[in-house]
């Protein structure tokens, strides 16, 4: 098997020679692009205009890759452990960094940039990190930095976010952009299991990594919702400004009590324009059971994005695995290879508007975040209890959408009090929590869950 997808050819646009790619790291996502770029040769060669050649792999395990590759193919495909010696290579056009972290994949990343080469990588946390000095040093040599399967793997959300609403003033967007949690909140609902019960079970079936610590605790949907925002808002990317909260608290009784009052809780990845700032950040969020996205589930990934004049639009798909990011990951070899040779000025920025033209709005903190909250309370089962939790609320100005009383059990002196509130700024919130949890009759910390309508 070959991936070579130039040579003799009947389009004319192909009289150019292929492409060369060199490939770092040849696991799940590179042995899909591997095949992918096979399989499909003749159609992406027609959309390419040229083939597109995997020319130099780089991976530790050399054996492993050869295997990949397919013996047929070690011939026209240079399988090295040294990664540095393919960003060096003259003979190599394009670099594709699918290594991951950001460690070694900074330096190759950096590297090959200096050397004058193209870059694709699927790596999040490098950009989310690191994408201000990437995106700065490409600029200077001229280079495309490309990153389509760094967010939620095969679906087109870069492209969307930056070509295809071009013409959009964002509001927002909203998206369900970890599989790995996605499909642990489903679980929990569907079974009534606590989390970590399921995320056993999600790690005996392969859908979470053994150290699952990245997925869990939002870092990974903050990598990717902070990629989103820079691109969305022409901001720079700011992860350290990121509000990041997992799942590993999330308790099976609240998606029980969110689902009597018609809301499903999902992990978020949350940014939206306001008047002074950009809201950035990740947390278990309530959603109204009858929005779409509130029906996405399992390991599948959504991102919803409000434009000014195209509305509400919602993007669909696998956000991980081998060939929906290979996927994505040659979409991006198709672009670099169809603007090799167009002025570095004339290409679409990497961050969709021009360098020049970047806005400094800043990432406002969480306590100046407006959102709707859902309260849990366990109070004691007396009178006037619920009448001191409300006139708090009202006295911070904080309106209520909706109230839950679970009936307590016989010869029980305790019960949980549910609330919706409505829009407030997080702080205003934190300090009625704060006066509601001095009560003598609220006998635990408040469980606070915050909510969107996204309307
Ligand atoms: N681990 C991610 C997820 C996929 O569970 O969605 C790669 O970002």
């Amino acid at each position: 098997m070959t991936v070579s997808s130039g040579g003799a050819s009947s389009f004319g646009a192909s009289r150019l020679g292929p492409v060369h790619v060199g490939l770092l790291g040849i696991g799940t996502v590179g042995a899909g692009t591997f095949n992918v770029l096979s399989r499909n040769q003749h159609e992406i060669t027609r959309r390419a205009g040229r083939g597109i050649e995997i020319a130099a792999v780089a991976d530790l395990d050399t054996a492993r890759a050869r295997s990949l590759i397919g013996e047929g193919a070690t011939d026209a495909v240079r399988v090295t452990d040294d990664a540095f010696s393919v960003v060096r290579d003259p003979t190599i056009d394009v670099v594709v960094e699918l290594i991951g972290g950001y460690g070694i994949a900074l330096k190759l990343v950096l590297e090959a940039i200096a050397h004058g080469k193209h870059v694709v990588t699927a790596n999040k946390a490098l950009l989310a990190v690191h994408g201000n000095e990437i995106f700065a040093a490409a600029r200077e040599k001229g280079v495309m930095v490309a990153f389509e399967a760094a967010v939620a793997g095969g679906i087109p959300i870069i492209k969307a976010l930056r070509e295809g609403l071009t013409a959009n003033r964002i509001d927002w967007i909203a998206g369900i952009i970890n599989g790995t949690t996605n499909f642990i909140l489903s679980e929990m609902r569907d079974k009534g299991s606590s989390f970590e019960a399921v995320l056993k079970e999600a790690q005996q079936l392969g859908y979470a990594e053994a150290d699952p610590t990245f997925d869990i605790e939002g870092i990974d949907a903050a990598h990717k919702v902070t990629i989103m925002s820079a691109i969305a808002f022409g901001i720079p990317v700011q992860f350290e400004r990121a509000h990041v909260e997992g799942i590993s608290s999330l308790q099976a009784t609240d998606i029980r009590y969110a689902e009597q009052l018609g809301y499903r809780i999902k992990l978020l990845g949350i940014t939206r324009r306001r008047e002074h700032g950009i809201e950035l950040r990740v947390h278990p969020t309530l959603i109204p059971a009858r929005r779409l996205i509130a029906n996405v589930e399992g390991a599948m990934n959504a991102v919803w994005v409000k434009g000014d004049a195209v509305g509400h639009t919602m993007y669909y798909g696998k956000g991980a695995g081998a060939e929906p990011t290979a996927s994505a990951v040659i979409a991006d070899l198709v672009d670099v290879t169809r603007t090799l040779t167009v002025d570095p000025g004339n290409r679409v920025p990497h961050l969709a508007f021009q360098p020049d033209a970047m806005a400094d709005l800043p990432i406002l903190p969480i306590s100046e975040v407006e959102s709707a909250y859902y309260l849990r309370l366990r109070v004691a089962d007396e009178p006037g209890v619920l009448a001191d939790i409300t006139r708090i609320l009202a006295d911070a100005q904080i309106s209520i959408d909706a109230v839950l009383q679970r009936e307590p059990g016989e010869g029980e002196h305790q019960t949980d009090i549910i609330l919706l509130t409505h829009v407030t700024v997080e702080k205003q919130c934190d300090q009625a929590i704060a006066r509601i949890e001095a009560l003598s009759t609220v006998v635990s910390k408040a469980t606070r869950i915050r909510l969107e309508d996204l309307n």
